[in-house]
Order: C-alpha cells, then structure tokens, then sequence
C-alpha cells in the first residue's frame, strides 16, 4: 500500500508492546511508513518515554508484565488528551479493549493482524490526531475575545495577539505602531506578561512625557554629582529593566543626540550611569512605540535609521478601532460595566441605536475617545439603557472637549491667567487651565485629570456645564 500523502512526514509513534518477536514484526510492518517508531516494553517504560518525547500516536498492548493497560492508557491520556491510542488486543478480551474505547482510546485490533490493517488504523489515528489539533486552534482563536488586558474578538485582534503570542518567547525586539489610543501600552504590556520574562520588570519610558535633559539620566541613571541636583547615585530605567522588558514609548520624540546613546546601548547592550565611565552589562527586551510614522520620522531625519532597524525587528501594528468590527460593542460593554459600577449606577446595556451609533462612528482617538464617551455617560446619566440623547458631543470628529474649545472661540484665549498682572475672574481661570491641559494631553481627559489633579469627572461635569450654558446663549 503506498505511503498516504496525507500523513506528514515522520509523525510520532509509542509502540507499547511486551512479547519481542510481536514487536520486531510490528516494527518491520512500518518501515516503509514515514514514522519515527519508538518501541518500549513496559508501562513505566512508555510513561517516560511519551513525557520525553510526545507521541502523535500510540500502539498500546493491553497486556503489560508492569501495569494495567488501561492505567496506561489513563495516564497518557492525562499527559495529552489529544493523543490517539490504537489498542491492541487478544481476541478472548475484546470485552476490555471495549472499555478502553469508552476511555477515549481510538481504535482497537485484534492479534493476529497483517501490515495493511496496523497501517490503515495509524493513518486514521494520525489524521484525527491532526484533525483535532487544527479544531483546537481554531477554538482557541475564536474563544479569544480578551487577550492579557485587550478585549475584542475581531480577525485584526486575533492576527495581533497571534503575533504577540509568537514573539514573547524570544528576546527579539518588537516595535509597536497605530493610532493614539489603539493599546500599543496594553500590547507591550502583553508582549511582557506573555514571556519569560514576566516575573521580572517591565519599565515604560515615555520619551515625549521627560523633559529633554532629564532623559539620559532616565535611562542610563546618573551617579553623585554627575549634575547639578544630581544628590546621589540613580538607577537608570535600563538597569530597573534587568532581565525584564524595557518599554520605550514614544521613541520618535526622542532628541537625536540621545538616539545614538540608545543605539549603543542597543547594540552592544550596556549602559554607563551619567558622570560614570564604568559601563554595566544588561539584559533587557526592548519594545518600542509611536503613533507616529516611524519610516517617515526617519527620511526626515528626525529619527535614526540604524536606531530604526535595531528596534524595529518584529513590527506589531495595532489596527485602528474603527476597523476591528463588533470589537467596539464589546469592549464598549465591558467599559459600561466598569464604569457604572464606579459611579455607582444602573447602566447595564445600550439601546440599539447606540451600538449602531457606536459601530458606525469613526473613532480618531480610538480606545482611549471610547472610555472618555462611556465615562461621560456614566458620570452623566443612568437609567437601565444608555440611550442615544446621553451620547455626548464627542461622537462628533473633534469631541467634546473640542467643541467646547471652538464654543470658547467668543472669548480670547490669550497666553492664560498669569499673562501681565490682569486678574481674571476665577471661572475663567479654571476654564483656560482645564482647556489648556485637554489640548497638552491631546483631549485626553484622565490625563488632564492627572495634571491638574483633579477627578476626570469633574471634567465631564465641567463640559457639559459649558456646553449647556454655550447652547443657552446661542
Ligand atoms: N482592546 C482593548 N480593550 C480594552 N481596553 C483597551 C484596548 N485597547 C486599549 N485599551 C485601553 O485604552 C486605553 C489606551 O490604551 P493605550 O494607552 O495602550 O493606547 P496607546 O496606543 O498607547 O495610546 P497613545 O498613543 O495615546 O499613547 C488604555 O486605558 C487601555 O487600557
Ligand atoms: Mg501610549
């Protein structure tokens, strides 16, 4: 019988067979086929040898000088559900060979056997093996609806954590681009808790957040001295990150004399502190992102292109939300029910003129212009279904905090309150200062929130006020 095409070169087979002369003549039965047979003689035999190396497919004497057969098979199938167990079986005992099958074994036969037969039930145990093996896939994709900190079950999403998946178990480094507020934060995240190297520091440095002149020192850390304030000897984030992941965000704002700096480190992986000669060794992963064009930074020689390909070895792009489907209904949820809970409301679902609001809108501050618009609701409203008269203005291009900007158009906005010595009315101040930190942090209200150390809910609150008092004076 010629060899099946079907059967992929070389699968694994565990020949559980105690009386030799059986055994070399299984064996010979299957040499033409294109298995690895490794043959043993006793169950703690065949034990060892399937936690050494897994086999795709087992031939299994029930008869064993050791153990039960059926202990065998048991404890095999606990090492590996998914392996496929051929019985093989005197005839007077078809009764246990029965039981076997009611255990998950695949198939049986009965001694005395020819070539042909043993062949015949490998091939199909092969195939279900490798059946089952792609339905698990599949499976496990399609069961992934939230992925280490992601929600969403869209093909995009499922080819990213593919990809994350497949990178964090090497040190290779990973350069992580898309729109502001597409997760590239969460993918790093990801990227680390899904290596090795979990259980050691993952330190992010956001290089557009640092000062200038206090990023060398953020990174390399600097010793007594090496500065003016420079009181006593800092780590640096690369040293923090030992063993660990090392998170550079917003690596195209990084100065270009600083690049170079990163780039031996990168290269040659060891840092010396500011104000030290003394160069460390360490090891760190090293995931980079932007939300900007990173080739583009680099023809505009804003960005070096030797630093550029050092970082960027695995590129992970993070599609917009507006192209993930029916992720955004479902992270949407999951963000109602966080935040409902927290402003101790009643929201539990949307009407359906929300979701299709929700699934149409175009989402330029993707994620992130998501969690402001269902906080602004939960801090706003409450009722079983958030209907469409609670979305805010936000669902318009530009946002709330936008339009709130533009309906302040009336008034200037000069250089702010501490412009010469006029003294503003105090809601005017507090207007600008939260206007100002809204336009520093790109709209992004729990950022403000941070600056101004205030609660994102006042800033909602603050919103709505003025656009309410803007539409009265309209
Ligand atoms: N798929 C997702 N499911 C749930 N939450 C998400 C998802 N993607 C992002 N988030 C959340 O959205 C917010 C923004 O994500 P993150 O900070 O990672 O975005 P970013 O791409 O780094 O944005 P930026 O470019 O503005 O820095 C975070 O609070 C994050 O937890
Ligand atoms: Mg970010």
């Amino acid at each position: 019988m010629p060899a099946s095409p079907r059967v992929h070169p070389k699968r694994k087979i565990l020949l559980i067979e105690d009386t030799l002369p059986l055994a070399t003549l299984y064996v010979e039965y299957l040499r033409a086929e294109p298995l690895a047979v490794t043959h043993v003689t006793t169950g703690r035999e065949a034990l060892a040898a399937a936690a050494a190396n897994p086999p795709d497919a087992v031939v299994l004497d029930l008869k064993l000088p050791d153990m039960e057969g059926l202990e065998v098979l048991k404890a095999l199938q606990a090492r590996d559900p998914g392996v496929s167990v051929v019985i093989v079986t005197a005839h007077g005992s078809i009764d246990i060979a029965v039981e076997a099958m009611r255990l998950g074994a695949f198939d049986f036969i009965v001694k005395p056997f020819n070539a042909d037969r043993l062949k015949l039930t490998l091939r199909n145990a092969l195939e279900r093996r490798a059946l089952a093996s792609i339905v698990a896939g599949y499976r496990k994709d399609l069961d992934r609806g939230r992925f280490h900190g992601f929600i969403g079950g869209s093909p995009e999403m499922q080819a990213v954590y593919r990809t994350i998946e497949s990178v964090a178990a090497s040190r290779a480094n990973v350069f992580i681009t898309g729109e502001s507020g597409t997760g590239k934060e969460v993918a790093a995240q990801a990227i680390h808790r899904a290596s090795p190297r979990r259980d050691r520091a993952f330190v992010a440095l956001n290089c557009a957040a640092i000062p200038k002149d206090l990023l060398e020192s953020e990174i390399f850390g600097h010793v007594k001295g090496a500065f003016t304030g420079a009181t006593g000897d800092r780590p640096g984030a690369a040293l923090l990150a030992d063993g660990g992941t090392l998170f550079l965000d917003e690596i195209c704002e990084m100065p270009i004399d600083l690049q170079s700096k990163l780039l031996r480190f990168v290269q040659t992986g060891t840092v010396a502190p500011v104000g030290s000669g003394r160069e460390q060794r360490v090891d760190v992963r090293f995931v980079a992102a932007t939300n900007r064009d990173p080739l583009g930074e680099v023809q505009c020689g804003r960005f070096r292109e030797d630093l550029y390909y050092r970082l960027h070895v695995i590129p992970l792009a993070l599609p917009p939300l507006r192209e993930r489907g029916e992720d955004v209904v479902e992270i949407a949820r999951a963000l109602l029910t966080d935040y409902a809970r927290e402003e101790g409301k009643a929201l539990a679902g949307f009407a359906p003129e929300v979701e299709a609001r929700l699934r149409a809108h175009d989402w330029p501050g993707n994620v992130r212009q998501l969690q402001n618009v269902l906080r602004n609701v939960a801090v706003l409203h409450d009722g079983p279904l958030v209907t469409p008269d609670m979305l805010p203005p936000l669902m318009m291009p530009q946002g709330a905090a936008a339009s709130a900007r533009a309906a302040n158009g009336s008034q200037p906005d000069g250089g702010g309150p501490a412009d010469g010595d006029a003294v503003l009315p105090l809601w005017r101040v507090e207007k600008e200062m939260i206007q100002r930190a809204l336009r520093l942090t790109g709209d992004d209200v729990p950022r403000a929130a941070l600056l101004l150390e205030i609660s994102p809910s006042t800033i909602y609150r603050k919103l709505q006020q003025w656009r309410l008092s803007d539409e009265r004076a309209a």
